[in-house]
């Protein structure tokens, strides 16, 4: 028996199985999991005292750069939060621990810049003995690099920090991570959209979707159109965002990387414009005569577009995003139908009987003026579907249930990129533990051309406010944005499993509950820094 190859075949077998089945599981905890992590054994310890961020020699970005001067400080405070919470806390770690550096170079300097969908996002890390040096393109580069760094570092149960020797080659797989958020069914109070992009950073999401007015109420404060939200909101005073909120709002997803996309959703949807917009909606008629209630934006009259030319012109103004949100979905047409002067219209511009020609004559024409102010437009699949397609170039955000991917197929073989939302919706209170039916969606399991694939520029998570307010806005949101947050950056080879994910994900949302965001419970049990009510 001495000879190996006299060994049972078993034994092999079985030896290999251990083997294999210690390095399959990604043990890291780096959620979302980066493209390439290997790590060791070789653990070092960390102490407060005698830890420091720092720019390195060869770095564009030195002292004095807005965004990460910044992110050294908040990742300082995620990464040690007892010491920072008193001095007292952190003198044990004293003794034992040596100095730990972290280095960060950026190639490219854009500290006072604003992330875009070009925005290179990759940087690597490399974390050895008494320091790490993590490399980036841009600043924004840096901001994910520092997150995955934050989450590496870990506490034992005498509360001593530790992390271990990491490589990391990262890069997002879509430029597009969004998150949508409805402050129109129910007005979010500013710290529950401030917290709401804290927690996005930390999932490496990078598009928060405003969608900050609909029918129920216009909390925007227009700096042109006052009265939009002094009588269109649920409250002038309260429930609006004013200029400086928005700018706030701007100031802090900057700050992480994150870009603002805002929405002003036309022709439907409008309900609450009409009301400090006289003119503006189509006089609904019963018979010969306005019957009193309105309908969509009126498509038919000069006012309307000089409304929404201005509206537009300031929005470019405030929101410094290259894309603006057009809506343009569920346009209901019996409104329209009513109106003699429509029909009138309809007659002038030989659209016969065919509203879908009307409509899209509305967003054909507001598209323009976006492409005027040098604006990409996203609108809803809607306008895609429309029988009579207009003529422009836009970004189609994908939401209808049913086969989303043929409908990505349509809009990719159309030549038009696309935003994959049908299959993240996360307003509908399913269960927690359903997380994975987020987590296995397959964005570009269709037919299609390389080319057509590479048209798919993300997906978008959507919170939708019918039902959802600041009460209830977090564990609705976390941990199950995350595992969206995870298909949309991370390998979809490396991660389709989702029982492979789940201690990631568990060990994630402990982190996230730490770092003060309320995520819900995904197993029973518990985590050692959950609130525990004493
Ligand atoms: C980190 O190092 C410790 C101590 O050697 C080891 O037990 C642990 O498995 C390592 N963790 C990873 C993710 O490699």
């Amino acid at each position: 028996m001495a000879h190996p190859g006299t060994h049972s075949p078993r034994l092999w077998v079985w030896l290999l199985l251990v083997v294999v089945s210690r390095t399959a599981e990604p043990v890291c905890g780096v959620w979302p999991l980066p493209q390439q992590i290997h790590q060791s054994p070789d653990r070092y310890s960390l102490s407060p005292q005698l830890f420091s961020f720092t720019y390195g020699k060869d770095s564009a970005a030195q002292t004095g750069c807005s965004v990460l001067d910044a992110a050294f400080k908040r990742y300082f405070s995620i990464i040690f939060p007892d010491f920072t919470k008193g001095p007292e806390n952190g003198l044990r770690y004293w003794s034992e621990s040596k100095p730990f550096v972290v280095s960060v170079s950026v190639k490219s300097r854009g500290c006072d810049g604003y992330p875009g969908e070009d925005s290179d996002e990759s940087y690597n890390l490399s974390v050895s003995e008494g320091q790490a040096v993590l490399r980036s393109v841009t600043v924004w580069g840096s901001l994910r690099g520092l997150e995955s760094f934050s989450q590496l570092v870990y506490q034992d149960d005498y509360g001593s920090y530790f992390l271990n020797k990491t490589e990391i080659v990262d890069f997002p797989r879509f430029a597009f991570r969004g998150l949508l958020l409805d402050t129109s069914r129910h007005y979010l109070p500013l710290h529950a959209i401030l917290k709401t992009l804290d927690a996005m950073a930390y999932s490496k999401l990078n598009v928060f979707h405003w969608h900050i007015v609909d029918d129920p109420s216009f909390p925007y404060q227009s700096r042109t159109f006052p009265d939009l939200s002094n009588k269109g909101a649920f409250h002038p005073f309260t429930h609006i965002y004013t200029q400086s909120d928005v700018m706030r709002v701007i100031e802090h997803a900057r700050m992480r990387g994150i870009r603002v996309v805002p929405e002003f959703d036309s022709p439907g949807h409008t309900q609450s414009w009409g009301k400090g917009q006289p003119d503006l909606l189509t006089p609904c008629y019963r018979g010969d005569v306005p019957s009193g209630s309105f309908g969509p934006v009126d498509p038919t009259v000069d006012t309307t577009y000089k409304f929404m030319e201005r509206l537009l012109k300031e929005v470019k103004y405030v929101f410094p995003d290259s894309y603006v949100h057009l809506g343009g979905d569920e346009v209901s047409f019996a409104c329209w139908q009513s109106n003699p002067n429509v029909l009138k219209f309809m007659g002038k511009m030989g659209f016969g009987k065919d509203f879908t020609k009307l409509e899209s004559f509305y967003m054909e024409s507001i598209m323009n003026m976006t492409a005027a102010l040098n604006k990409t437009s996203i609108v809803w699949q809607d306008v895609f579907d429309y029988r009579e397609r207009p003529r422009a170039k836009y970004v189609v955000e994908v939401w209808k249930q049913g086969c989303y991917l043929c409908e990505m197929r349509r809009v990719t073989k159309a030549g038009l990129k696309v935003i994959l939302a049908a299959p993240f919706y996360l307003d509908l209170p399913i269960p927690t533990h359903s997380w994975a039916r987020y987590y296995i969606v397959r964005p570009l399991a269709f037919k299609g051309t390389e080319e057509q694939k590479k048209l798919v520029i993300g997906g978008e998570v959507a919170m939708w406010g019918e039902y959802v307010d600041a009460t209830n806005l977090s564990p609705r949101l976390w941990p199950r944005a995350c595992a969206a947050a995870e298909r949309l950056w991370s390998d979809e080879e490396k991660t389709l499993n989702a029982d492979l994910a789940f201690p990631r994900l568990e060990e994630f949302r402990c982190e996230l509950l730490r770092r003060g965001v309320q995520a819900e419970p995904l197993f029973v049990g518990h985590c050692k820094h959950e609130y525990n009510g004493l």
